[in-house]
């Protein structure tokens, strides 16, 4: 059976109808990575967990592959590594698109949503009224909420929207909440152009400012996007750690996620440090955000792209998708606090096979069958670079850069580049880690590596398009050996 996918886009109105004869089988579609069937897809946004079953809300534009009037999409999954998608939780109203915006599991009761029997989740996004601000006005951002009494799968918007209006900003936007326990109330993080602002609310329908950070301190090359705030134990510390999406500005130069550690005390945030420090150095991971209702463990998902790109990569019928969801830690190296993000331990569900080595044989290629997975060690922080082939001759390197004391992920002639200026270029994130040896895993996916080292102290994620998928691995001469190489073959998680 021919896999292909017949699709026509009406280049006057840009909408795309497909009949998807075999989805998850065209060119660059990734076999281990979420992304929708078919039409765009950006932001992460609803990340919840209840009852057996993540919830994962998207930005979604159904009728096209660029960027439009936004709703929520819908995907399911028993252990985050399996998703379903499953119809569209939010669609636009008169209030208008829906923007990103988190969701919350409101055991206490506190909105009142559902009486005191069933326990509602409710989700908080932005509602961005184009109207307004084609119109030239400043209050088209706003918070709106919507709940669900059936566990995360039919949505009712409250009657009441928006809850929390914006003070004049045009920038007001992408609100992430999470129950402060301490003060038993809710506790909303969103961003406002150059900084982001704190509330809370008993109930979350009425919403206090508490007050604002981050003007003057971090990057600023962009607009402040998705915030998240997120508590962690270290030595016996309560540390927060606040993470901030920007575009443009990144650490790359596009959309990235910058991160601040400090203490939050239900009311201010104060930074432990004014470092600038990126989530994931690699230039495809934007909006990264945390599963609420996880306990101790907190999960990262980001959309693995780059608005400087995102609209334009070869694919079809669909665009973007989600990276590996990570559990994320916080560490103290020196004196500073760092995040830190290893794909979830669920990923060993997809293991089909795995190969040890103890070195691989200088000149030896490797066959790679699929999504792969490499794990190994370096004795000593020296340079060594493993490169991916196809019988078309293109490759991706990854490696260390002794000199710059940096990772990096080359993507010169890996493949498709003529969508954006740039995209033909390497990426280097520093090390953080001060420890003699280096361990570094590698997920590698049809159109997307993932580099993980240190025990996530640096991450680095990259999309590319080569014309074949990368099915041949070897170390470049003259680098220092790796040992202990684990490789492992990774099944599909749609077939
Ligand atoms: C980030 C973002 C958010 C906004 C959404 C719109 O990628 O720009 O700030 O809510 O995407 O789709």
């Amino acid at each position: 059976m021919p896999r292909q996918t017949i699709c026509l886009i009406f280049l006057i109105t840009g909408f795309l109808t497909c009949t998807a004869q075999e989805a998850y089988h065209e060119p660059y579609r990734l076999q281990i990575h979420f992304s929708p069937k078919t039409g765009w897809m950006n932001d992460p946004n609803g990340l919840v967990y209840y009852q057996g079953v993540y919830h994962m809300f998207f930005q979604y534009y159904p009728d096209s592959t660029v960027w439009g009037p936004m709703h929520w999409g819908h995907a399911i999954s028993p252990d985050l590594v399996h998703w379903k998608q499953a119809g569209i939780a939010l669609y636009p109203d008169r209030l208008g698109y829906i923007f990103s915006g988190s969701a919350v599991v409101d055991s206490s009761h506190t909105s009142g949503f559902g009486g005191k029997k069933k326990v509602p989740l409710v989700a908080i996004f932005t509602q961005h009224d184009p109207g307004r601000e084609k119109a030239g006005l400043n209050n088209f951002q706003n918070q709106s909420i919507a709940y669900s009494l059936d566990g995360g799968n039919r949505w009712t918007k409250y009657t009441g929207n928006p809850v929390l209006k914006t003070p004049g900003l045009k920038d007001f936007r992408d609100p992430k909440v999470s129950w402060y326990a301490e003060q038993k109330k809710w506790i909303l993080v969103l961003a406002a152009g150059d900084r982001v602002m704190f509330y809370s609310s008993k109930d979350l329908k009425s919403w206090e400012k508490e007050s604002e950070f981050g003007s003057g301190t971090g990057a600023h090359g962009g607009v402040w996007e998705c915030p998240d705030l997120i508590p962690f134990e270290v030595d016996g510390k309560k540390i927060w750690l606040l993470l901030v999406s920007i575009n443009p500005g990144g650490a790359q130069g596009g959309s990235s996620t910058q991160y601040f550690t400090g203490i939050f005390n239900g009311h201010v945030f104060t930074p432990s440090d004014t470092l600038t420090r990126w989530a994931d150095y690699g230039p495809d991971q934007y909006a990264g955000v945390t599963f609420s209702n996880t306990g101790k463990e907190k999960i990262f998902l980001g959309w693995m792209s780059n608005w400087q790109y995102g609209t334009a990569v070869p694919t079809l019928p669909w665009r973007s998708a989600m990276t590996i969801p990570r559990t994320l830690g916080l560490k103290k190296i020196g004196q500073n606090y760092y995040a830190s993000m290893m794909p979830v331990k669920a990923l060993e569900k997809l293991v089909v096979k795995t190969v040890s080595y103890k070195q691989i044989p200088q000149e030896k290629k490797l066959n790679l069958s699929g999504p792969t997975r490499i794990e190994f060690k370096l004795a000593t922080a020296h340079s060594f670079s493993l490169i991916f082939s196809n019988p078309a001759g293109q490759m991706l390197r990854a490696g260390y850069d002794e000199g710059k004391n940096a990772f990096f992920i080359d993507r010169t002639r890996a493949g498709r580049s003529d969508f954006y200026p740039g995209f033909a270029t390497i990426h280097y994130g520093p090390r953080i880690a001060q420890s003699k040896d280096v361990k570094i895993t590698l997920i590698l996916d049809q159109a997307s590596l993932e580099l993980f080292a240190d025990e996530g102290l640096t991450t680095m994620t990259e999309i590319f398009f080569p014309d074949q998928p990368f099915t041949a691995l070897q170390e470049e001469p003259g680098g220092k050996q790796l040992t202990d190489i684990r490789i492992s073959q990774l099944r599909s998680i749609w077939y």
